[in-house]
């Protein structure tokens, strides 16, 4: 490692056609960002780059689902992105933007470069094309049968089901994502990377050179290389990208090829915003160059971006790709489309104060070597039994007694009062900084995290041990021999839980009113908290989360379920046939709508009250917020159906349910009485 006079860190740009949530958080950016503080923490000179990937199809196809344009989308969400992130304290130095025009001259540049210089291969070719909509039909915009595994709806540039990854022309029955059209074949022109030129420079380099990559990652490049590279096309007929610097009209760079190039207009962003030079960043040896990503961008990190650094010449490659595998939520994959997600942003509201939580969980449950699950359940169990438990009741009982004894006042060390069970806390406050460096500079973070628990448990442990409470009265002075050490190993934790906790990090030096600029290097001394110095009081570092808060995720979670539940039981098909006792199990009433309003945070709910008859009005919450406003519906009739068992959504009861038509446009419409009825009317 000391080879090495600076790091270069970078974290995947995410794609801003959507928030980021906890998949991505767990596994690319909150392991950049313990390793970019950590070594920030060393002293070293650490550069963490990341910015939105602004370019490619499912951007554009967003902006038409949604009628506004490419920029309107990705201006949305690069600021969502951004301010989570910040949120959650993910210390990038920079978080630039492919829309920007510093990005589009530098990815301009490295593109032309590679044009002068012949590294790109021009080639004439059939491709699928949407004749309505008059397109080229690249990547995304066309959707197919995989020739794989036969998942009906593989992307034209990669099946997600069984991670194949495709061109559009592979797909069987090819469909446009356009015009829902069959696409026709038409030529065109493209410029290629002959990725068939750099086997022997990539098999060098990764298989000879590389074999200390994480298995995962090593496995994955390896079977890549020994299936024999294609030439692979770097342009597109689009109009959002960045212009490729080519005799063509109409032609952009892939996304993958302007992306990467991202993370050096990043590096020149903050150049220039910080009168620095960017060059040592990128062109220096002795820089060490590591990207934080997810498995599935293993091969554009490992393969095709190198490839493209080697072609080019002026760059370094990178030193290490420590990729990580996925992460599950309540043992189903995340997915944006059908919103089964954590979405960062909107856990930063709900649970305000509670970020180094979300970081604790999510780095002790990182799916560093196998996917990995997130449950609610599992994120309440460590908060209350690890974070609250052991490290907050550590350090509150330890503040607390220092004030209770002493005045909050420093003790003295009294090393003549030192037993043996002290030489084993002291042994440990020396060892574990070692034990931690070592796992995180192996990309182990989880094990990292678990060391520094260990430490706060040895610490817990001692407290209980030594029981300073029942000998205070007869010996002050060994009380004060066991605080002092106490006090010295949250002074060792709060440097050694910036990198994983940094909010946390800063109460414990708070409360200590320790030097701020107490870095890695101290950790492991026992003289880092002076005798006589006046403590803060003791602030709670965590606090118990309740079931409630808990089951009003899981709820959440399930009421987004739900509507696709609902949505997939409006098929038309015919039922099976039932019996006349099944229908007067149905208990149908008319109900005379006399209150809506929206649902707090919710698109699709409206929260109805509806009056029942005889004064009774029953609250009822229903997905038609997409059509109707609540002004509209006032006063009027509609069938319920009362007998529905009473369900949960978003916190509040609904009992009941509104009869809706729906036409196959998904339109609905009441189902309302022909003449007016006095509330309470039998349906039958
Ligand atoms: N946007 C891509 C994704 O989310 C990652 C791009 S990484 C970069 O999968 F290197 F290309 F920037
Ligand atoms: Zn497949």
């Amino acid at each position: 490692m000391a080879s090495f006079k600076r790091y270069t860190i970078t974290a995947a740009l995410p794609y801003a056609n959507g928030p980021v949530h906890i998949g991505h958080l767990a596994g690319v950016y909150i392991p950049a960002d313990i390793y970019a503080r950590y070594l920030r923490s060393k002293g070293e000179d650490v550069l963490y780059v990341c910015g939105s990937d602004e370019h490619g199809v499912p951007i554009t196809l967003r902006a038409k689902a949604e009628g506004i344009k490419p920029q309107d989308v990705v201006d949305k969400y690069h600021g969502i992105i951004e301010k989570a992130f910040s949120g959650l304290g993910i210390s990038m130095d920079v978080y630039h933007r492919t829309s920007d025009r510093l990005h589009h001259e530098t990815a301009t540049d490295f593109f032309k470069k590679l044009y002068e210089n012949g590294k790109l291969i021009e080639k004439e070719s059939e491709q699928l094309y949407d004749a309505k909509e008059e397109q080229f039909l690249a990547d995304r915009y066309v959707i197919g049968e995989c020739p794989k595994c036969g998942n009906k709806e593989a992307y034209g540039d990669q099946c997600e089901k069984c991670g194949t990854s495709l061109s559009p022309k592979e797909l069987i029955n090819p469909v446009s994502k356009l015009s829902g059209e069959k696409p026709v074949m038409r030529s065109t022109k493209h410029w290629y990377l002959p990725l068939d030129q750099y086997e022997t420079f990539l098999k060098e380099w990764i298989l000879e050179g590389h074999k200390d990559w994480k298995s995962n990652v090593y496995g994955q490049c390896k079977s890549w290389i020994d299936q024999g590279l294609q030439p692979r096309a770097v342009t597109r007929d689009l109009d959002w990208g960045v212009k490729a610097p080519v005799p063509e009209d109409g032609k952009v760079m892939y996304v993958w090829f302007d992306a990467p190039i991202g993370y050096i207009s990043a590096t020149r962003q903050w150049a220039k915003d910080n009168n620095k030079a960017w060059e040592p960043y990128w062109q220096s040896e002795d820089t060490k160059l590591v990207h934080f990503i997810g498995k599935d961008n293993i091969v554009f990190h490992c393969v095709i971006f190198p490839a493209m650094i080697k072609a080019h010449g002026d760059y370094i490659l990178p030193e290490n790709v420590p990729a990580n595998e996925f992460l599950n939520l309540e043992n189903d994959k995340i997915s944006t489309s059908r919103n089964w997600a954590v979405w960062a942003h909107e856990y930063l509201e709900d649970f305000p104060g509670k970020e180094d939580v979300l970081r604790y969980v999510l780095c002790a449950n990182a799916p560093e070597s196998k996917d990995n699950d997130f449950t609610w359940k599992d994120f309440q169990a460590r908060n209350n039994n690890e974070l609250v438990a052991i490290l907050g009741n550590f350090v509150n009982r330890v503040i607390v007694l220092s004030h209770k004894y002493f005045n909050g006042l420093v003790p003295s060390d009294r090393k003549e009062k030192s037993e043996s069970i002290d030489d084993e806390l002291l042994a440990a406050i020396e060892l574990y900084p070692e034990k931690i460096s070592k796992a995180i500079e192996q990309y182990k973070f989880r094990e990292g995290l678990q060391e520094f628990m260990n430490l706060a448990r040895a610490g817990n442990k001692y407290l209980t041990d030594t029981e300073p409470w029942k000998i205070f009265k007869t010996d002050s002075e060994r009380v004060e021999r066991i605080l002092h050490l106490c006090l010295q190993l949250i002074a060792n934790l709060s440097i050694m839980a910036e990198p994983f906790m940094p909010f946390s990090s800063e109460k414990l030096k708070g409360m200590l009113a320790l030097d701020i600029g107490l870095k890695w290097k101290d950790a492991g001394r026992t003289d880092l908290v002076k005798a006589g110095i006046q403590l803060q009081k003791a602030v709670h570092l965590f606090a118990k989360i309740e079931d409630g808060a808990i089951e009003a995720q899981i709820e959440r979670l399930r009421a987004t379920q739900n509507n696709k539940v609902d949505e997939k039981a409006v098929s038309k098909k015919q039922k099976p046939m039932i019996q006349f006792d099944d229908f007067t199990k149905l208990d149908l009433k008319i109900g005379t709508i006399a209150e809506a309003e929206k649902m707090p945070k919710a698109d699709k709910l409206l929260i109805l009250k509806v009056g029942m008859g005889e004064g009774a009005q029953r609250t009822i919450v229903s997905g038609i917020a997409e059509h109707y406003s609540p002004e509209e519906i006032i006063g009027k009739q509609v069938v319920v159906l009362t007998n529905l068992e009473p369900r949960k959504l978003r916190g509040v009861l609904s009992e009941g349910m509104v009869l809706m038509a729906e036409d196959d446009k998904g339109k609905l419409s009441f189902v309302s009485p022909e003449s007016v009825m006095d509330s309470g009317s039998i349906v039958r």
